[in-house]
């Protein structure tokens, strides 16, 4: 890990803000919400009951913990364990510690674009799995996609947990898995969360908490703006809204200017105009159905090779690997 990196997600952050306030429908990257504080504010999301996922993967991956090692690696074959966007690692502790009790060979590397998620995950993994072999790495997994060179001799196993994959658009998630599918080897293994469309109540409430978690959340990114590009954003003139679509699966947050105002991103020397009642677009959380990852699977040149659910079915965690 170094500087460079940090220095280059700080450029990217005010380059892309720029395009994205100054756009005709605006909108931020969802992947700015993990400074310091909107990493802890997710934390705060993932323990709420409403937000079905966390559990739903925690389940998944306590049930069937040796199915999925069998699955990663047969007659106890090395393998380096990628997590593209590890956050916290909470549920993969639960892999890693059963992975470590069977003795299995393996090499844990966590990317994140947030310095914070990376150090305190790896500061948290000497002290509870002193054993494990940890590389962290900061940065965007976009770019570091292309560090993961194809290596013909240890087998690769890239981790997607969560819904991370659900944050990204049709085509962003077309050119993120053929970007994958580039640096993996024919016995490589990517392993996704993808979140199932279920009751759309259900999936409102997750997004749009009682305790104002969520709207917190979304709410960060502008304090990130007003901290990191000296704007001056007041962050109770907005509002956090949530819409779900039940026949594409697409659930949507935004950011809604309750007035008119002109903000000054003094840092950049830009002013951004806001109607009343203008939304900012910050993120898309896709849920989906077996059809739907069948086909992503085949269109970006994978196969499934199984699909490990909870009881409800509300998730799958999809192993795939490339087609032959
Ligand atoms: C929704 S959280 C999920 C964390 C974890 N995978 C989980 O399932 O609990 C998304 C994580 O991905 C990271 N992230 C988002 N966009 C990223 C990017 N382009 N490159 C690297 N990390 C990214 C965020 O910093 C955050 O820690």
């Amino acid at each position: 890990m170094d500087n460079t990196q940090n220095t280059i997600v700080q450029n990217d952050f005010a380059v892309d803000t720029i395009e994205g306030l100054t756009s005709d429908s605006k909108y931020l990257s969802s992947k700015y919400f993990y400074n310091e504080m909107g990493s802890k504010i997710f934390q705060d999301i993932m323990r709420m009951p409403e937000y079905y996922l966390t559990d739903c993967e925690l389940e998944i991956f306590s049930n069937l913990k040796q199915e999925i090692l069998a699955s990663f690696s047969e007659n106890n074959e090395s393998f380096d364990l990628i997590e593209l966007g590890a956050g916290d690692g909470t549920k993969t502790k639960i892999l890693l510690s059963h992975f470590l009790e069977e003795n299995a060979n393996f090499k844990y590397s966590p990317i994140d674009i947030s310095s914070d998620a990376v150090l305190s995950l790896i500061e948290d993994l000497r002290t509870e799995l002193p054993n494990l072999k940890v590389n962290g790495l900061i940065g965007d997994y976009y770019n570091l996609i292309g560090d993961i060179k194809p290596n013909g001799y240890l087998k690769k196993v890239l981790l997607f947990l969560g819904s991370n994959i659900g944050n990204f658009n049709d085509s962003t998630s077309f050119n993120f898995l053929v970007g994958l599918r580039k640096v993996m080897c024919s016995n490589d293994l990517l392993f996704i969360g993808f979140d199932m469309k279920k009751d759309p109540n259900i999936i409102l409430n997750a997004y749009n908490d009682p305790y104002g978690h969520t709207a917190a959340f979304n709410l960060n990114l502008l304090k990130r703006i007003n901290d990191e590009l000296g704007a001056n954003f007041n962050i109770d003139e907005f509002y956090h809204r949530e819409e779900y679509n039940p026949d594409t699966g697409t659930a949507s947050s935004y950011l809604i200017s309750k007035i008119e105002q002109t903000i000054s991103i003094n840092n950049l020397d830009q002013n951004i105009h806001f109607e009343k009642g203008e939304k900012i677009f910050t993120e898309i959380s896709q849920k989906y159905d077996l059809d739907m990852i069948n086909d992503l699977a085949i269109k970006s040149g994978f196969e499934v090779v199984r699909n490990f659910f909870d009881e409800r079915q509300y998730f799958v965690n999809s192993l795939w690997k490339i087609k032959p």
